[in-house]
């Protein structure tokens, strides 16, 4: 097992990773402090629950938790909505859950958002316990604190820093991950190389076989070490206001343009990232910014842990992804601000970006 802290401005808490966490005295012990003698909520998804939800609340009721049973919500991101939430608050206060009760975290991404924003919202807060199930939620979306919704006009466009009390990774839930999953989450260990660690990246170049075959103690290295780098930038930037926390968004401008003009299901979220990268790093070469060189690396580890690096779905104007990328939350005063590679392991956040440029690096990977 691994551990480490997170030490965001508003809240410290710890992330332990580690195969069997779930079903060990640890995790009981980790518990006991934060829900003992406390109602908890498990929200999870109608994939998630059926496989988990009985293990995670025997750690809870273990741990001194009442109550623990599972709020199910349709599996999906169309599920990700302020409907959702408020059947979640009538479930809440059909449990009599009060403001000392803990809301846990079951599932991948979605569930992970949704129940962080009841638990910031509900009685205005109670306690958020995280434990992720899918690589995506592991090495990112749990961690940080990020919490909220959709709207039909956009992804996550209401939502609130909520950090949790603690992170629990059990990496034995990967073993259930549909490959296609698996592989969404590596779209974002990649990111990790590309815009922090040089080393990392390296490393994933050498056991993309083992990353694809489900290997448990290369993710625990793996996992690890991208929630030390993510729990680093939370700690230097946790509201994302000095631009710092944006560099995680590396790819993900044009990745959720690409999202959004699939319907959400044509792409899911890393495969758009995964495009999204490519694109990035075809414009930082445009700009001067990056090395000839970096945009085919980056490529070549992606193809070989099986993400496309072009959007071959459907045929795409470059000029409708640039429009729906000005619904970014980082485009400030019209203009778009991206992330861009300088090497691998380096990247900065460029404001007004030329708009010639970022649809040539958008024509060059689609249509
Ligand atoms: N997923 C990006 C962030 O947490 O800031």
């Amino acid at each position: 097992m691994k551990s480490l802290n997170v030490h965001a401005e508003s809240h410290c808490y710890p992330i332990i990773v580690g195969a069997g966490l779930l079903d060990s005295a640890e995790a009981v012990n980790l518990l006991k402090p934060l829900i003992d003698n406390r109602k908890c909520m498990v929200v999870s998804d109608s994939n998630v629950a059926p496989l988990y939800a009985a293990l995670v609340s025997s750690a809870l009721v273990k741990a001194g938790g009442h109550c623990a049973e599972t709020a199910i919500i349709d599996a999906g991101e169309s599920s990700k909505t302020l409907n959702t939430v408020e059947g979640l608050y009538h479930e809440a206060v059909a449990r009599c859950l009060d403001r000392r009760a803990a809301v846990v975290a079951l599932g991948g991404g979605v569930p992970g958002d949704i129940a962080g924003f009841v638990a910031a919202t509900f009685m205005r807060g109670t306690r958020f316990i995280q434990v992720p199930t899918s690589l995506l939620a592991m090495v990112d979306s749990s961690v940080g604190g990020k919490v909220g919704v959709d709207l039909p006009e956009g992804k996550n466009l209401v939502g609130a820093f909520y950090q949790p009390e603690i992170v629990l990774i059990d990496l034995n839930f990967l073993k259930t991950l549909p490959k296609r999953e698996l592989r969404c989450g590596l779209a974002e260990v990649v990111k990790y190389g590309v815009i922090l660690d040089a080393e990392l990246f390296s490393r994933l170049e050498d056991c993309t076989a083992g990353l694809l075959d489900y290997d448990l103690e290369l993710y625990e290295e793996v996992v690890t070490q991208c929630c030390h780098l993510k729990a680093i930038i939370v700690g230097e930037d946790e509201r994302e206001q000095s631009g710092r926390r944006a560099v995680l968004n590396y790819g993900h401008t044009f990745g959720h343009a690409l999202e959004a003009l699939g319907g959400y299901t044509a792409l899911s979220h890393g495969e758009g990232v995964a495009i999204g990268m490519g694109m990035a790093a075809d414009l930082a070469v445009t700009l001067g910014l990056a090395p000839a060189e970096l945009p085919a690396r980056q490529d070549a580890l992606l193809s070989a842990l099986g993400l496309a690096t072009r959007y071959t779905v459907s045929s795409l104007a470059p000029a409708q992804v640039l429009q729906m990328m000005y619904r970014d939350k980082k485009v400030e005063s019209g203009k778009l601000r991206l992330v861009l590679p300088r090497r691998i392991g380096e990247v900065e956040l460029v404001a007004d970006v030329d708009e010639e440029a970022v649809l040539k690096a958008i024509g060059g990977r689609c249509g």
